[in-house]
């Protein structure tokens, strides 16, 4: 069996099996870690200092690591953040960009319901956004500007983002930036501090954690507003006793990334001789993003003519299992926001697979997955769908 859907969720790492089948065994501490008993103690200790190793990965200062249920979360207290009682303050409106998640986009739209102006910025099309329009928007209006939200890594295409850029100039014009790292967090080496943002988030399922986990950081913990009140853990920040297992999983699972960090260069070589051989087999075959800066292990790759699903089907009936676009949309017989938004064709959207594997995947997986795509479009290209 080949999983290549690590962009949808990635499996539990064997570090963190591991972690979680000694620390069972051990049977315990237990004990809700804000109690002041020594045992409340030991499992407080335990999870702050996940949250020291935790925060050295990522680059960020201990305190700007608030744990919390994942990104989706992470992305509504950042909107929530800074657009509760903006516009009393004038801020009338929020950029984000037209390729990112719907976690962002339905956020977005809610706070679109109490009166914010929401501007989509455009994408080329290499999948990249705009950041020549960002500027000028900025300088035009930025001190309207509650929010910017643009993705570093995007899911679909895995086109990776000038965040770096996009922060300097909104740190130029004081607008908050919340980067969505959710896809580049645990695939590529990522700096909080280096990387300017306001704010930056990870999802503990994305990285072999358990599911249910993440961290909100943010440069400026003050400036978060709690979603979730409660009894004033995680400093006030995100009420509610901390899913503690759970976080020392994001750190057994960040430790695991940074000691495979020297994965990356060959697996990117592999993902890109892969790219060049199913290009050389089939020339009509388009890869979505080609020209781009790309997240070493993602190919986002179309046959046109042939539905993605189609191949979906003929993959997983070979045990490799991809997927046709992000797992949210998987019911989408149309081509995705993302491809719409860098102008791809329904001919080449409806065609798409994405072929998503993770640091520590064997490089044989694409030599197999190599073979056992050929054959899918062998077969089908005989009947094309559309
Ligand atoms: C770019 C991006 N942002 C946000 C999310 C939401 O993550 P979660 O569902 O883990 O909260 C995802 C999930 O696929 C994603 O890919």
């Amino acid at each position: 069996m080949i999983y290549a859907d690590y962009n949808g969720s990635a499996p539990i790492c064997t570090d963190v099996k591991d972690y979680l089948i000694e620390r069972l065994k051990k049977d315990g501490p237990y004990s809700n870690p804000n109690a002041i008993h020594y045992l409340g103690n030991k499992v407080l200790m335990g999870m702050e200092n996940a949250r020291s190793i935790c925060a050295k990965v990522l680059g960020a200062d201990y305190n700007q690591i608030i744990f919390n249920s994942g990104a989706t979360e992470g992305i509504s207290t950042a909107f929530h953040s800074c657009l509760d009682g903006a516009l009393e303050k004038g801020k009338k409106a929020i950029i984000i960009s037209g390729i990112e998640h719907s976690a962002v986009v339905n956020t977005g739209k809610y706070w679109v319901e109490k009166g914010f102006e929401m501007k989509i910025l455009p994408t080329l099309s290499n999948g990249v956004v705009d950041v020549n329009a960002l500027e000028s928007w900025l300088a035009d209006f930025g001190d309207k500007l509650a929010l910017v939200a643009i993705m570093a890594a995007n899911n679909e295409t895995g086109v990776i983002q000038p965040y770096e850029k996009i922060s300097e100039l909104c740190n130029k014009h004081n607008v908050p930036y919340l980067c969505d790292t959710t896809q580049f967090v645990g695939k590529t080496l990522f700096n909080f501090k280096k990387s300017g943002a306001d704010f930056a988030l990870l999802s503990g399922h994305k990285i072999g954690a358990l599911t249910g986990t993440g961290i909100l950081m943010a440069k400026n913990p003050c400036s978060v507003k709690p979603l979730i009140i409660g009894g004033g853990q995680e400093k006030g920040h995100r009420g509610g006793t901390q899913n503690y297992i759970g976080n020392e999983t994001l750190a057994v699972a960040l430790k695991n990334f940074e000691k495979n960090l020297d994965k990356i260069e060959a697996l990117n070589s592999k993902r890109i001789e892969f790219e060049a051989e199913i290009k050389r087999r089939f020339p009509d075959v388009v890869i979505l993003g080609e020209d781009a800066p790309r997240l070493a292990s993602s190919t986002y790759i179309a046959y046109p003519g042939i539905h993605g699903q189609a191949v979906q089907i003929e993959l997983e009936s070979q045990d490799i299992f991809v997927t046709t676009s992000s797992a949210c949309s998987d019911n989408e017989p149309v081509t995705s926001k993302v491809l719409k938004a860098m102008g791809v064709t329904d001919s080449v959207g409806r065609g798409v697979v994405r072929i998503s594997l993770g640091l520590c995947s064997p490089l044989e997986y694409y030599d197999q997955i190599l073979e056992a795509l050929s054959k899918s479009y062998e077969k089908l290209a005989k009947i094309k769908s559309y």
